[in-house]
């Protein structure tokens, strides 16, 4: 846009600038497909950009100082794709993500299985699953992405560690790591949700008992606080301690990972003790994080938002909270009219955020009118998933079975191994999931967590 400086008016063109190329909105119309499509085009491609930009190792989905954000963004993406019909990613999306599967197809690659968490490699599997749902096209001669999901899956329930806390996975999953006896909801939940998704999926028993297992430890832990009203979902809890206390942070993502995975529970077996759960999840999850003070239907991470402390991490959880929260409107039909008017708010408020300098750049503040100068691939894929949350609703794809998907039908290939090698490794913890704050958390206790807490008010 900068070609036309010379040959134009200066006048004209400075008008020009102010009020069209340079701040301009996104206009977006929550109940117009084609005015939801748009948006979804003008916010993916700069986050693209910063993904390309980004892999500056040289080794396809791997990004400067982060692993599991490839993951979740595949995941975004496939979503998008089904909803909006934009193919322009899909073959490098499909290419990167089955390159990152490893050479044991696991996503666990020795490469970087010494430093991560379960809740990393969890992401991936969800991308997986998300490719088999939305019947993303499978690559000839190699494991179907169902298997790839289950890869993960049966991985992780294999680690459930009962030495403390009755059960659980815990964060971390080597001995060396800080966090590593600490059971969090984002692993355990997302765990929780893959089973669902995969036993919907493949209608194969053994996932949705896995997935009732571990819904149960999680109620029965600190995690899941059902004497609260509405229910409350902690952050993580100590396995030093055996699990009876709790890091009470709030995030979007712990609620909403339990939220999808309840209403897949709820949508595969048709039991009503599930859409119970999904209702009790959503209460907390649509009145905490939509503040009154932004009308009540504009989502915001209020735990850090306010005083722009969000990590890299945190920026993204709005995002998929989001689509959580489609899901459930989608598999458990009756919590629909709750969540629409939160994901349409919220449509239009990434509207007027995504008004970054020329490039459609998106903030963090989905609240505020305009910009608010953060920018990247977090901040971009967050406001593409509160945009692709809406085609959800509004389009009639939904996720798919084995039934309606047979080419995503699982493989046993039992090629994975839990890769522990023996000497301790170097950790980069910048590359972990929320390593930073539980650290924090964690070495200042309760005490640091009720300041924050106080802080934010
Ligand atoms: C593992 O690291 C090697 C060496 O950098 C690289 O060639 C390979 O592509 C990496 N594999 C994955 C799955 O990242
Ligand atoms: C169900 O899934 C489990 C775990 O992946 C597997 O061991 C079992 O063989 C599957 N059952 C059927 C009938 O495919
Ligand atoms: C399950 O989800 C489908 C849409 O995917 C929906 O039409 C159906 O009503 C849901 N089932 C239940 C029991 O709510
Ligand atoms: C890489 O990603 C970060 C975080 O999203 C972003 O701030 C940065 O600008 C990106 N780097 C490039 C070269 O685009």
């Amino acid at each position: 846009m900068r070609w036309g400086l010379s040959s134009l008016g200066g006048a004209a063109l400075a008008l020009l600038l102010q009020g069209h190329l340079v701040v301009s909105d996104i206009p977006v119309e929550p109940t117009n497909l084609d005015s939801l499509k748009q948006a979804g085009k003008a916010i993916a491609a700069p986050m693209w950009d910063f993904y390309l930009a980004n892999q500056t190792e040289g080794i396809p989905g791997k990004l400067t100082d982060t692993w599991y954000l490839a993951g979740a963004m595949y995941m975004t993406l496939i979503q998008y794709w089904q909803t909006s019909g934009d193919n322009q990613y899909n073959s490098v999306v499909s290419h990167d993500m089955m390159f990152q599967a490893g050479r044991n197809y696991d996503y666990f690659d020795s490469n970087y299985s010494q430093w991560l968490g379960n809740d990393d490699q969890m992401f991936f599997g969800l991308a997986a699953i998300t490719a088999s749902e939305t019947g993303f096209p499978e690559i000839s001669n190699k494991p179907t992405w169902t298997s790839l999901a289950r890869a993960v899956a049966t991985m992780q329930y294999n680690r459930w560690d009962n030495r403390t806390c009755n059960g659980g996975i815990s964060w971390q999953i080597h001995p060396w790591q800080a966090g590593y006896t600490l059971r969090n909801s984002i692993s355990n939940g997302g765990l929780f949700q893959l089973c669902a998704r995969l036993g919907r999926f493949t209608n194969n028993q053994t996932y949705y008992n896995w997935a009732e297992r571990i819904w149960d430890w999680s109620y029965e832990s600190p995690l899941i606080q059902t004497d609260v009203d509405p229910w409350f979902i902690a952050d993580s809890t100590s396995g030093d301690n055996n699990c009876i206390d709790s890091g009470d942070m709030q995030w979007s993502y712990n609620y909403g990972v339990y939220l999808a995975g309840t209403a897949y529970m709820y949508n595969g077996t048709g039991d009503a003790k599930w859409l119970n759960r999904t209702e009790q999840i959503l209460r907390r999850l649509s009145t905490h994080f939509f503040p009154a003070a932004y009308g009540g239907n504009v989502f915001s991470e209020v735990s850090c938002e306010k005083l722009h402390t969000c990590d890299r991490n945190m920026l993204n959880f709005k995002g998929w909270s989001s689509m959580w929260m489609a899901m459930a409107a989608q598999l458990a039909p009756d919590t629909r009219e709750r969540i629409t008017p939160k994901l349409q708010g919220s449509a239009v408020a990434i509207g007027k955020q995504c008004d970054g300098e020329t490039e459609n750049l998106c903030g963090s503040r989905w609240y505020q009118e305009t910009w608010d100068g953060i920018q990247g691939l977090e901040v971009q894929m967050a406001a593409l998933g509160g945009i692709v949350s809406n085609l959800m609703l509004m389009t009639s794809a939904r996720a798919q079975t084995i039934d309606t998907n047979p080419n995503a039908k699982e493989q046993f290939l039992d090629t994975y191994s839990d890769d522990t090698p023996d000497s301790l490794p170097h950790i980069s913890t910048g590359d972990r999931v929320g390593s930073w704050i539980l650290t924090v958390l964690w070495g200042g206790g309760i005490v640091a967590a009720a300041w924050w807490l106080i802080k934010q008010q």
